[in-house]
């Protein structure tokens, strides 16, 4: 069986062929952080331009290298949400002709829950996850920041989330406001390097002292700007405590929501869990734990449509009700 994914929810148009014997067969992405940079952050309506641009191209590259025709799809899906409505529309739109001319199965699938399960993409057995669960999950994308209880596939608690900024947003805003560009994690990460700062706490761990399992990084948004506005430390140094602010965060959430639970395996997702200092550190306080950590492979941490794919043929195998309706959920939650 081979379903083709198709990713629109913000700014990568992404297409991925996948089977369930021979895994992700092909995986296309075009991202249009170029045409987003100067304006500091996605523009939703050049977003939904540009995947209207290139999502037809990406489907036939697609096929092509991995040697499809229309015939061999089975099925389609597409995000459905959360994620701008311009752009999942068009995602939307596409899956639904194919899916209508091709008289195939759609699958309306949620990013959230693709980049949790994103981890199982490359195994061998596409029902291989389902010996992880269960499991907590620490999401962290440029959209989204999630602790989530993950029972089993498809049945998900959301146990802490952010009230305000999610931390990739704050991490892309202060990369505009340094002039750095967007998206800002790559460069901010480089840029920590360089620094030699000694100093501890600069910045706030924001809402680590109350027991709750949200958070909140808009207060410390604020705290890296002023500090950048005093001119009292060098861009490098703002970048290493800055990023060793959000990394204390997540890891003192991620650990007091194991404890809570007292289930000591997590898995670590979305666009910034590429960073490896987070990765390094969390590596550590789960070990001091005695608990596993996993994390999704660099390729597929940033949206991909390999991670749609893949959650869709779950869906199909698992036969679980889906609904066929054309429909994106701009806010849907997990
Ligand atoms: O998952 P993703 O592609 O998009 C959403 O679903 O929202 O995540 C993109 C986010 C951006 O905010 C980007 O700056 C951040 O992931 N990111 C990183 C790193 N690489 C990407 N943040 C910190 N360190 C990195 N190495
Ligand atoms: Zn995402």
């Amino acid at each position: 069986m081979r379903i083709l994914g198709i990713e629109t929810s913000c700014d990568d148009t992404g297409i991925a062929i996948y089977d369930d014997n021979l895994g992700l067969l092909n995986n296309q992405l075009h991202n249009q952080a170029y045409s987003h940079s100067k304006y500091g952050g996605v523009v939703p309506e050049i977003a939904a331009r540009k995947h209207l641009i290139h999502i037809v191209p990406l489907i036939k590259k697609a096929l092509k290298e991995s040697s499809c025709k229309f015939s061999d799809i089975d099925a389609i899906a597409y995000t459905a949400g959360p994620g701008l409505p311009g752009s999942l529309m068009i995602g939307a739109a596409l899956g639904h002709s194919l899916a209508y001319a091709l008289n195939i199965p759609i699958i309306l699938v949620n990013h959230i829950e693709a980049h949790l399960l994103s981890f199982g993409i490359e195994k061998k057995n596409i029902f291989e996850i389902k010996k992880k669960f269960p499991f907590i999950g620490l999401i962290v994308s440029g959209g989204h920041t999630q602790l989530v209880h993950a029972k089993s596939s498809g049945e998900y608690e959301v146990i802490g989330k952010s009230k305000d900024d999610s931390v990739g947003e704050v991490i892309d805003k202060v990369s505009s406001f340094l002039g750095l560009g967007y998206p800002g994690g790559v460069i901010l990460s480089k840029l920590a390097k360089k620094s030699n700062g000694k100093k501890k706490y600069v910045f706030p761990r924001p809402m680590t002292k109350s027991n709750s399992l949200d958070f909140s990084f808009s207060g410390l948004k604020t705290s890296v700007f002023t500090a950048i506005s005093s001119r009292k430390y060098s861009y490098a140094d703002i970048s290493k405590y800055f990023q060793e602010a959000w990394i204390d965060t997540l890891v003192i959430k991620s650990e007091r929501a194991m404890n809570r639970l007292n289930l000591f395996n997590l898995v670590v997702s979305g666009g910034v869990s590429s960073n490896d200092l987070l990765r390094s550190t969390l590596f550590q306080k789960v070990t001091e734990l005695k608990g596993t950590v996993s994390f999704v492979n660099h390729n597929f941490c940033t949206d991909n449509a390999a991670m749609i794919a893949y959650v869709g043929l779950l869906r199909l195998k698992e036969s679980l009700s889906f609904s066929k309706k054309i429909r994106v959920y701009p806010k849907w939650s997990i």
